[in-house]
């Protein structure tokens, strides 16, 4: 069965971008990679420390336990309280996960059956839709409001009946989109009163900036009797490559995941919830060091592109610029345009589903000087205007 559907998922745009980066490397360019969203580090040194520590003790040597280990646990939950007032019971809800992109597949496989509906932002990450597919479920598109909050009112009366789960992004890969907590809450009274499992993925929780912080979907009263939330290490501590991250929420949809898990894995690497509980217990910390890096990038940009004529608004969230394809471009046309020029690679929005058309996103995962390089690029291919016409 699921091979099958399997078969059915479209190749992944990521892999496209990966082939084309490679036949242009084999050519001997050199590039300037914002296309893809992995943190630039550096990893903090309390996690290195920590991963350092736990590498002696060969006690780690055993199978992780599938619950999370008491230190990652109480680490997170310290980390919840600290910065959302959130609190909970880890024992019950939350897991370890070994990345937060595994682990709303895992949620999406535990909670949905053929026929069944999740709905999905128009523009998403990836996963959301393809892991629905995998289960043989199908991913009905919201679109989005013009303040970028998702119009559940547009969703047909058909899919709604169908749906099991509801799935939200803020601040949001890739369209930078954060919403208040006022509007999480209509989120969760929907979820609630439809009977769907809301799925909050907040990667980018500690990525904001000018004085936005962005809020948890659990400090919405009563939100644990409908949602879970998933949180990364990835972005916020630079550790995309340790694969730690953790869910919280509604008990009994934790409580699924980890019957789910348990037939296929074990618990999540010891070693990667060392490190992750470090990074949690020294959050208040590291971020700011994090942010303050983004910020500079961030602003760095705005300013590179303003001299270039292009007027945007620097994102208050995330590590990524979310930018319209110059006209006349077609959206693999722009991408090529600035891999074979200027050796700068983007994003298409295509990558993030089909409402991402004749828009790209460039990610701040370069310094500032080569972030401005890879503007002056952009602003140069654009200027040029399509191959076909600077060939008249
Ligand atoms: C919105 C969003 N969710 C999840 C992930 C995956 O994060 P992780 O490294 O925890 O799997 C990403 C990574 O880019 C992301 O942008």
């Amino acid at each position: 069965m699921t091979a099958r559907h399997l078969d059915a998922i479209p190749p992944y745009v990521f892999y496209e971008l990966d082939a084309r980066r490679a036949a242009m490397r084999a050519k001997g360019k050199s590039l300037i990679d914002v296309g893809i969203g992995s943190p630039d580090g550096p990893m903090p040194d309390v996690v290195v420390e920590a991963l350092q520590q736990i590498a002696q003790d060969r006690s780690v040597a055993g199978y992780p336990y599938f619950q999370a280990h008491p230190a990652y646990a109480a680490a997170v939950a310290g980390y919840l309280s600290d910065r959302f007032g959130v609190v909970i019971d880890p024992a019950r809800e939350m897991l370890a996960l070994a990345g937060s992109k595994e682990g709303i597949a895992e949620l999406l496989l535990a909670h949905c059956n053929p026929g069944d509906v999740v709905l999905v932002p128009e523009v998403y990450y990836p996963v959301y839709a393809r892991a629905t597919q995998l289960a043989g479920a199908e991913p009905v598109f919201v679109p989005f409001r013009a303040d970028g909050g998702m119009d559940l009112d547009a969703v047909s009366a058909e899919h709604l009946a169908r749906a099991r789960v509801l799935l939200v992004n803020y601040p949001s890969n890739p369209t930078t989109h954060a919403v208040s907590l006022d509007e999480l809450a209509r989120y969760v009274a929907f979820a609630e009163s439809r009977g769907l499992l809301l799925l909050s993925d907040l990667a980018y929780s500690e990525l904001s900036y000018d004085g936005f912080v962005v809020p948890s979907v659990l400090q919405v009263p009563g939100a644990s009797r409908v949602a879970v939330e998933t949180h990364t290490c990835s972005k916020s501590f630079s550790m995309a490559g340790v694969r730690i991250a953790f869910v919280a929420g509604k008990q009994d949809a934790i409580a699924r995941l980890d019957a789910y898990r348990s037939n296929i894995g074990y618990g999540v690497s010891t070693l990667a919830q060392h490190a992750g509980a470090a990074a949690f217990t020294h959050h208040a910390s590291l971020v700011p060091v994090t942010v303050a890096r983004y910020r500079a990038r961030r602003d760095a940009v705005a300013a590179a592109l303003a001299q270039g004529g292009w007027q945007v608004s620097p994102p208050n969230a995330t590590m990524y610029y979310w930018l319209d394809v110059p006209s006349g471009f077609g959206d693999w046309e722009w991408v090529d345009a600035l891999m074979q020029g200027p050796g700068v690679v983007v994003t298409p929005g295509i990558a993030f589903g089909a409402a991402g058309q004749g828009k790209f996103r460039v990610s701040l995962v370069q310094p500032e000087a080569t972030m401005v390089r890879a503007v002056k690029g952009i602003l140069d291919v654009a200027r040029a205007g399509p191959p076909s016409n600077t060939a008249n």
